[in-house]
């Protein structure tokens, strides 16, 4: 059976930064002027008022200091928060496809690949801005591979849930070389109006290359040792935008068509169930956590993190042992374990060991054992 190796990775980072305190004035600013229109309601009882948010209150809860987004005056815009993109013609580059193709030409330039080389490509991510054709063809096309692509997404685990896929598809030898891409604008389906949760997210696009151990050739490569993916369904994060949405006349605006979550739920749930997951897997392949050099944790809140490292070994996150990159981008859903994978592993040496896991909406958890080659 072929082995699979990681052998690039690419990353579009958007233009615009939006600090803490940038989106704490647009908000507080929304939420005054909420308060204003609806005063008569609001002092008779019939509508509740809205209260401020706090950078103080963000980087306590989460450790997100800034994000990056694609646009970002529609997003400060007290009287509109929600970023304006123009709507593009059938003949032009969509926008997930303009973000995933740049994405995947650096993950093949940093793996010493061109698009003709790619034989698959599997477009993941938390959402799709259309039905289809799928963007991942559209990416294929943009690219110029051959062979074939599609679109999945499994919320914030789809990053991993694809790599398990572009793995098996290496080992089964029905590909040689698979692009994984992970085009999120998470910045289009968060609510922005809502305190507690307009802070989280952040947009980027990783891209992930994985080849065939025999006909590799990149100066990076990370041999796969195993992939494990766990599903338990969960309400606690959600999204109700979709297809059937017109047909059931709802309002296309309101408040379930966008992310909602139970965050303080979600911690709780979640954090034991990515623990066990880790060790389970790595107890299936003969090792301990303690022998993992670096953890690349989903990117998601700087506590879980800190409590899942402290389940598995005792140690601090947001250090060497597992790098943060949620201060900086903030919650980039399934790209996140991905971008810290990215980022931190240069200093890594042949024979080190690591696990890049993902957890999210599903709930959906994924890990990925790798080494150093
Ligand atoms: C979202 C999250 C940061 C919120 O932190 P938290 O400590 O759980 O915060 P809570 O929602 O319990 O709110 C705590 C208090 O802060 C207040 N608060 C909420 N948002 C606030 C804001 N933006 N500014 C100031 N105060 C805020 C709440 O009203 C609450 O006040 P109360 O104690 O008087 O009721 C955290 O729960 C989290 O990250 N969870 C995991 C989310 C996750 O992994 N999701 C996966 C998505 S892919």
């Amino acid at each position: 059976m072929p082995q699979a190796v990681i052998s690039g990775t690419g990353l579009y980072q958007p233009p615009h930064i939006v600090t803490n305190a940038e989106l704490v004035q647009a908000f507080n600013a929304y939420a005054e002027a909420h308060n204003t229109t609806h005063a008569e309601a609001i002092a008779s009882g019939d509508r509740m008022a809205m209260v401020g948010s706090s950078v103080e209150f963000i980087e306590k809860a989460s450790g997100i200091k800034q994000r990056y987004v694609i646009e970002k005056e529609g997003v400060l815009d007290p009287a509109r928060m929600r970023p304006k993109f123009q709507e593009r013609g059938d003949d032009e580059l969509s926008l997930m496809a303009e973000i995933g193709a740049d994405a995947c030409r650096k993950a093949l330039a940093a793996a010493g690949r061109t698009g003709a080389d790619v034989d698959a490509i599997f477009c993941a991510a938390s959402n799709m801005q259309r039905a289809y054709p799928a963007m991942a063809v559209e990416i294929q096309q943009a690219i110029g591979a051959g062979g074939y692509g599609f679109d999945m997404n499994v919320a914030c685990s789809s990053a991993t849930f694809a790599i398990e896929q572009a793995v098996n598809a290496v080992r089964s030898g029905s590909s040689k070389c698979v692009l994984v891409v992970n085009p999120e604008i998470t910045s289009a389906h968060i609510e922005w109006k809502d305190r507690d949760c307009h802070f989280i997210f952040g947009d980027v696009c990783t891209a992930t290359l994985i080849e065939s151990a025999d006909t590799a050739t990149s100066a990076d490569q990370w041999e796969v040792l195993g992939t494990k993916l766990v599903t338990q369904f969960s309400n606690a994060i959600r999204n109700n935008f979709g297809f059937i949405n017109r047909s059931e006349d709802s309002d296309p605006l309101a408040r379930d068509k966008t992310f909602r979550q139970e965050g303080r739920k979600v911690f709780k749930e979640v954090v034991p169930l990515a623990a066990a997951h880790i060790e389970g897997h790595l107890q299936s392949l003969s090792l301990e956590p303690t022998q993992m050099r670096r953890f690349w944790l989903h990117q998601a809140n700087l506590g879980m993190n800190q409590l899942i490292l402290k389940k598995l070994v005792g140690g601090e996150a947001g250090g060497d042992l597992a790098p943060l990159v949620l201060d900086t981008y903030a919650n980039t859903a399934s790209a996140g374990s991905v971008l810290a994978f990215h980022e931190h592993r240069a200093d890594l040496k042949p024979g080190d060991l690591g696990v890049i896991c993902s957890f999210g909406a599903g709930y959906s958890i994924g890990s990925v054992i790798v080494r150093k080659k």
